[in-house]
């Protein structure tokens, strides 16, 4: 049994966690940051850099306090490295250096994208390699084929905006504030999805990838006609990601015979429309559906402790000199994308 201390600042989550090789979640804790970020609608980069500062030292305080260990008890620290807003990552990997040094344990650099797609294995120990990953985000709308620990093929990924930065923006234009996903869904339960004529970018075409920067703009122009009511305009643009996301995917499942189960991760994951319209695509294609529980679908410590204990098992550490990574493809083989705004 090993015991690792993982850290997550990539975003505007502070977070950590103790894990062990047994899946037990020994302690976790995350620090949003809402308060900070929602005067401007959205996260700004040295803001959350500077929370993280401030509030990572005493989250690792706790998460040892919570489970009553030291960190002369722990295996290993894991830090996400990448991808994500670099400041925010330095201070994390940095702290995860520092840590490792001091204990004299091994660092591991975890990809933020690993953290999530291995976080389903944590919550579901009979989810067995290869899978089928949609990973939908605040910055990432990807289906990768999960080969096993660092062995991903990246089958799809986003031209423009991810899923979760659409319903950020949407919610954004339509005045429901920050973060904008549980907003629209919220509000979208007391409207017509079928109210707003929307396109659904990509959808029927062999090109695999998503899109939903012509999506955000259809809803401005929906909105600025004056003629629908918001809770329709929610209501239409999330039924418009919901077919994106299913179409999409049925081209991923359709390629990926060999995929065991079909596995949904991410903070987009959370919600219910999503993951109802998810949970019917994978019966039909005869595959179990997997999906964490909702706090593990958010950015947390518990997934990059995780990740950590899978990468430790299989005998991979790094060197105290690794880099912070703003962009870091899970894949390195995967095709370059059309875009401007591709993240990964
Ligand atoms: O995984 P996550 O916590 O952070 C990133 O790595 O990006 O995902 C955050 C994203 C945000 O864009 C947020 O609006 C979206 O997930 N999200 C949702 C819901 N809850 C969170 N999107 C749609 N419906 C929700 N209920
Ligand atoms: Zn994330």
């Amino acid at each position: 049994m090993t015991l690792i201390l993982g850290l997550e600042s990539s975003c505007d989550e502070t977070a950590a966690a103790l894990v062990d090789s047994d899946r037990r979640i020994l302690a976790h804790r995350v620090a949003g940051q809402e308060a900070d970020h929602a005067p401007y609608g959205g996260v700004v980069p040295e803001i959350a850099a500077r929370a993280h500062v401030d509030r990572l030292a005493p989250i690792v305080a706790g998460v040892l306090a919570d489970a009553g260990v030291t960190l002369a008890d722990i295996d290993a620290v894991a830090a996400t490295a990448g991808p994500g807003l670099i400041g925010g990552v330095m201070v994390g990997l940095v702290t995860g250096k520092a840590l490792a040094h001091a204990a004299n344990k091994p660092l591991i650099a975890v990809n933020h994208l690993e953290g999530h797609a291995l976080s389903p294995r944590l919550a579901d120990p009979a989810l067995e390699f290869p899978y089928l990953l949609l990973l939908v985000s605040g910055g990432h709308c990807q289906l990768l084929l999960v080969k096993g620990v660092g062995d991903y093929r990246r089958l799809a990924t986003t031209i423009d905006d991810a899923a979760g930065e659409a319903f950020d923006k949407t919610a954004k234009l339509l005045g429901l504030g920050y973060p904008g996903g549980p907003a629209v869904e919220r509000v979208a339960r007391n409207g017509n999805p079928h109210a707003v004529p929307l396109p659904r970018p990509l959808v029927g075409s062999a090109e695999p990838h998503f899109s939903f920067a012509g999506l955000k703009s259809a809803v401005a122009r929906a909105s600025a006609s004056g003629i629908h009511s918001v809770p329709d305009l929610a209501a239409s643009f999330q039924q418009a990601v919901v077919d994106c996301l299913l179409d999409r995917s049925r081209i991923a499942l359709a390629a990926c015979p060999e995929a065991r189960a079909f596995v949904v991760a991410g903070g987009v994951a959370a919600n219910g429309a999503i993951r109802d319209a998810l949970t019917d695509l994978a019966a039909h294609f005869g595959k179990p559906f997997v999906a964490p529980p909702l706090w593990l679908c958010t950015d947390n410590g518990a997934m990059i402790a995780w990740a950590g204990a899978e990468r430790f098992a299989a005998g991979l550490t790094d060197d105290l000199g690794v880099a912070a990574r703003p962009r870091w493809p899970l894949d390195p083989e995967a095709e370059a994308v059309r875009g401007a705004g591709v993240k990964a």
